[in-house]
């Protein structure tokens, strides 16, 4: 387990000296990891720290409002991209095809934010679980393996490349930010677009966010899972109204785990999930059905893609 206070002071002269005088952009999702990093920066380099949100269309409910609040402190620049997202993920199916479209979107989105403030300099929250899954090529990690070879920037740092997400909450604690953030569940970097099997669009989006809203109500306060959200797996049939319909299909997934490596499904009361399928196809017009996924990780993955 890394010593927090230590590892703070250390990674702030770290920064302080990989940074030099130059600007540096940083992509903040409101998670525990970019938030570590966006405090680290802020205090080894102040105003030359370019702290940026992109709201893509993958995020979460009312996560653009969330974050803006949240860091109303920092100079936060906001971009407004969910059309360029979309559109770069029509047309693709395979999962590793979705995670690059959107690595490379990022890049190109932070490319462009970073020429207007002439920044060269890139920070990322890449923890070690994200590297070693990339390295050995399970998957890409929209901040690792999906960057494209020739990018605009100078350089990239990551200082919390060795840390584990429990050592990252206990970085959190130190610096003293709040619990909301430090406690967060985890959040894939493409977002919405791994819980969604096959073509995303934006129906797709709405509803699995939609869904994920209400799993996130029903079981985070109650539970306490390491993670829990909704999947939009496809299409099945249904009854509705006295008609048979084709209506989507909603998984939702609840894990305990560590570090995310390995992970297993939360005993949840038939009656709460009962609850969740009703409250789910209730306000959600387009889903017939709603499953609960039991499979622990091996031999799944938590994620759907
Ligand atoms: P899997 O699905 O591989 O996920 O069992 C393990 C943990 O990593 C998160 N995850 C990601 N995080 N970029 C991220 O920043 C990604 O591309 C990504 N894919 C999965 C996942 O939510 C889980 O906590």
């Amino acid at each position: 387990m890394v010593n927090a206070e230590r590892f703070i002071r250390e990674t702030i002269d770290g920064i302080r000296t990989g940074a030099g005088d130059h600007r540096v952009v940083i992509a903040l999702s409101g998670g525990v990891d970019s938030s570590v990093c966006a405090a680290l920066a802020a205090k080894a380099i102040g105003k030359r720290l370019i702290p940026i949100y992109v709201d893509t269309g993958l995020m979460r409910k009312g996560e653009t409002e969330r974050i803006a609040r949240m860091f109303r402190d920092l100079d936060l620049r906001i971009v407004y991209a969910q059309e360029e997202f979309i559109s770069a993920l029509s047309g693709i199916v395979d999962p590793e095809q979705k995670r690059k479209a959107i690595g490379e979107r990022f890049i190109r989105v932070f490319e462009r934010e970073a020429e207007k403030s002439g920044a060269r300099y890139l920070l990322q929250g890449t923890i070690y679980p994200d590297r070693i899954e990339s390295e050995g090529g399970i998957k890409s990690h929209h901040n690792v393996g999906g960057l494209p070879l020739h990018m605009e920037f100078e350089k990239i740092i990551e200082p919390l490349r060795d840390l584990y997400k429990d050592e990252v909450r206990d970085v959190a604690g130190a610096l003293g930010l709040p619990p909301e953030i430090q406690h967060r569940m985890p959040f894939p970097g493409p977002g919405l677009a791994v819980r969604v099997i096959g073509e995303v669009t934006r129906e797709k989006l709405d509803v699995v966010r939609e869904a994920n809203a209400i799993v996130e109500e029903e079981l985070v306060d109650r539970f306490l899972p390491w993670q829990c959200f909704a999947a939009l797996l496809g299409l099945g049939t249904g009854v509705k109204d006295g008609n048979r319909v084709h209506g989507w299909i909603i998984s939702v997934r609840a894990v305990n785990s560590q570090d995310g490596m390995t992970a297993c499904p939360l005993d949840i009361p038939f009656v709460v999930l009962g609850h969740l399928a009703s409250r789910i196809t209730d306000e959600i017009p387009s889903v017939a059905r709603v499953v609960y996924d039991i499979t622990p990780k091996p031999p799944a993955t938590i994620e759907y893609e």
